[in-house]
């Protein structure tokens, strides 16, 4: 699956802080969106999410008619979308939202805990969870919803070592079962193993786009010649 981007642009009150950008995204693919802070990339993840407003036109599959229905967007800091008492009902909060049936439910919230590895977590009190395990539950309960892309904010800035290849796992994983994974990120090193694309965004706009070693290396001479 794929869409696309035509002019895409975002306002935070008067001023323009995306500039009609024009790209596409598909499934099956990590594409890693780089770039200083204030550039733009947490901005163009929400917009993808349905989270803020933009102008310009996004082309959609047949049978869809809003991004939204596509996207699943994940915090940077998990404490802001964990709700339930217990893993379990974080994991199904959305779905019972939704008014899915108690056996797709189960069926749904199984399969994601397997997935990110929280299966034995189900019956604990997420406030306990670990900073990896945390963001792995942040994501389970969105991936629940069935996404096909998910946007991933900064989701391993807070996260020690462990936490960090905990996450990168499960988002070659997410990738493995088919999803588009775009993600926003300042740690270069981390993604670069595994993404396939590499968007540098500066001021607002797609300075580059391709090759991750290409896009990262490119920021890095920028990010020295402006010390
Ligand atoms: N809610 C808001 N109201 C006003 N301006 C905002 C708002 N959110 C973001 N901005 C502005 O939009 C621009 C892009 O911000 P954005 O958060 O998308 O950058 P970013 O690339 O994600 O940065 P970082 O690397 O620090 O996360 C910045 O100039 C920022 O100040
Ligand atoms: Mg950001």
């Amino acid at each position: 699956m794929e869409f696309y981007l035509k002019n895409l642009s975002v306002y935070h009150g008067k001023k323009r802080v995306i500039n009609n950008v024009s790209t596409y995204f598909e499934t099956g693919k990590i594409t890693m969106i780089i770039g200083p802070n204030g550039s733009g990339k947490s901005t163009i993840l929400k917009a993808l999410s349905g989270l803020v407003d933009f102008y310009g036109k996004v082309s959609l599959p047949d049978g869809y008619n809003d991004i939204a229905e596509i996207t699943g967007y994940v915090f940077q800091n998990p404490e802001t979308q964990i709700i339930g008492s217990t893993v379990w009902e974080d994991v199904i909060f959305g779905l019972e939202n939704i008014g899915l049936s108690k056996e797709e439910m189960d069926k749904r919230g199984n399969y994601v805990l397997g997935l990110l590895e929280l299966s034995n977590l189900r019956d604990f009190d997420p406030y306990y969870l670990s900073g990896g395990q945390k963001q792995r539950l942040a994501i389970a309960s969105i991936l629940a919803l069935e996404p096909e892309f998910l946007l991933l904010d900064e989701v391993t800035a807070m996260l020690d070592k462990n936490g960090k290849r905990e996450v990168l796992n499960a988002i070659v994983r997410l990738k493995e079962m088919g999803k588009g994974v775009i993600l926003a990120t300042h740690e270069l090193d981390l993604f670069l193993p595994v993404v396939d694309r590499c968007i540098y965004i500066s001021g607002g706009n797609i300075v580059f786009d391709g090759e991750p070693i290409d896009g990262v290396n490119m920021y890095r001479q920028m990010v020295v010649s402006e010390l």
